[in-house]
């Protein structure tokens, strides 16, 4: 689907839930964040049949995000659902990893992909203070399940915060001389919580990387599948690469192919806007496939040029948390 300034647009971020089992400091507020009411929240039914009307007018691509999916019952037969309509042809996960290991094999069978898998740090006690809630040991053995399961590629989401250390990035520079997995380096962005203290930039994470890996250079990794902002590099050799996503240093809005749908039944033009068109009202209401596919294509047109992290006006007021949207 051509959307404004020539993007297209067939990637749809899915929010199935606003729950979580972690409260990472960057993604809600120390007091946690209220949960929506049962009620507000889609059912699979509602989703699946707005994945049918929006398949037809260009997505192709889902990923399911949260909150934390794998809080939602019942995720592996909507994942078959999804594959049942026959139009989206990847269909991946974000998740904090802490709930894979009983699923990973019954996700793969019902037709998941791949997982990207939030890991910050790989020191159990900056694991825990970032994530609140969360064991480190809990999501290490979380991306072991993914790799077996063969949920390829595997990748790892990692918000650059003050627990990020040169052993992490040793460590990292480890599992991708092993293993096939893209570990992504992340700028914070200020719509979640906060209490990330000032941890390395995406210059300085480059620069310690080619220290820890005995001075090699990055250098541009071939095609690593996925929908989104990253840009991939790897040092010679290696199974796996690293990808940096740059919202705030080098913004990539001008190449945005996305959507979002909240778990509430908003569609969200942009991550960084408030502005959203509600469909969950219409769906409840009898719209037909023409009005839904309509509300899609407004959703489109309303997708701005660009966020506005970058203006010297200060941040806006946003509406919602990360955990509330899904990154
Ligand atoms: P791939 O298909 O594997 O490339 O997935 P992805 O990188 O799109 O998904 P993931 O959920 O792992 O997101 C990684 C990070 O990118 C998170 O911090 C998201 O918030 C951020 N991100 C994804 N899409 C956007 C976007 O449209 N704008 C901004 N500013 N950040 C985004
Ligand atoms: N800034 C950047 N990335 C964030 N994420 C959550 N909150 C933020 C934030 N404030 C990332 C997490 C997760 C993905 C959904 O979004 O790493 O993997
Ligand atoms: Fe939960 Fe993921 Fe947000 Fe952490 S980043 S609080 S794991 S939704």
């Amino acid at each position: 689907m051509p959307g404004h300034y020539k993007r297209v647009v067939n990637y749809l971020r899915i929010s199935v839930t606003d729950r979580c089992n972690f409260r990472c400091v960057y993604c809600m507020p120390p007091q946690g964040a209220k949960w929506l009411d049962h009620k507000e929240i889609l059912t699979y039914e509602e989703i699946l049949r707005l994945i049918t009307v929006f398949g037809r007018e260009g997505i192709t691509k889902i990923r399911l995000t949260g909150g934390e999916p794998l809080v939602r019952a019942g995720l592996a037969d909507f994942i078959r659902g999804i594959k049942e309509i026959g139009i989206i042809d990847d269909i991946s996960l974000t998740t904090n990893g802490s709930l894979l290991p009983p699923l990973a094999q019954a996700l793969k069978a019902a037709g998941l992909h791949r997982v990207n898998i939030s890991l910050d740090t790989v020191n159990p006690a900056s694991f825990s203070r970032i994530t609140t809630c969360g064991r480190l040991e809990d999501t290490l053995r979380g991306i072991e399940s993914a790799l077996a399961a063969e949920l390829h590629p595997v990748k790892l989401n990692v918000v650059m915060t003050d627990a990020l250390q040169e052993t992490d990035l040793a460590y990292f520079n480890k599992l991708v001389y092993r293993h096939p997995i893209a570990v992504r380096f992340i700028e914070y962005m200020p719509i979640g919580g906060n209490g990330i203290g000032s941890g390395a930039d995406t210059a300085a994470v480059k620069r310690l990387l080619s220290t820890v890996a005995g001075s090699q250079t990055l250098g541009p990794a071939g095609n690593i599948k996925g929908n989104g902002p990253a840009k991939y590099y790897q040092f010679p050799r290696t199974r796996g690469t690293f990808g940096f996503i740059t919202p705030l240093s080098d913004h990539f809005c001008g190449e945005c192919n996305r959507l979002r749908l909240t778990a509430d039944g908003m569609l969200r033009p942009c991550l960084l806007a408030n502005r959203e068109v509600d469909v969950k009202t219409p769906l409840r209401s009898g719209a037909s496939d023409r009005e839904l596919a309509m509300l899609f294509h407004e959703a489109v047109k309303a997708k701005p040029q660009g966020h506005s992290l970058c203006r010297a006006s200060g941040y806006p007021d946003f509406k919602r948390r990360m955990s509330q949207i899904g990154g």
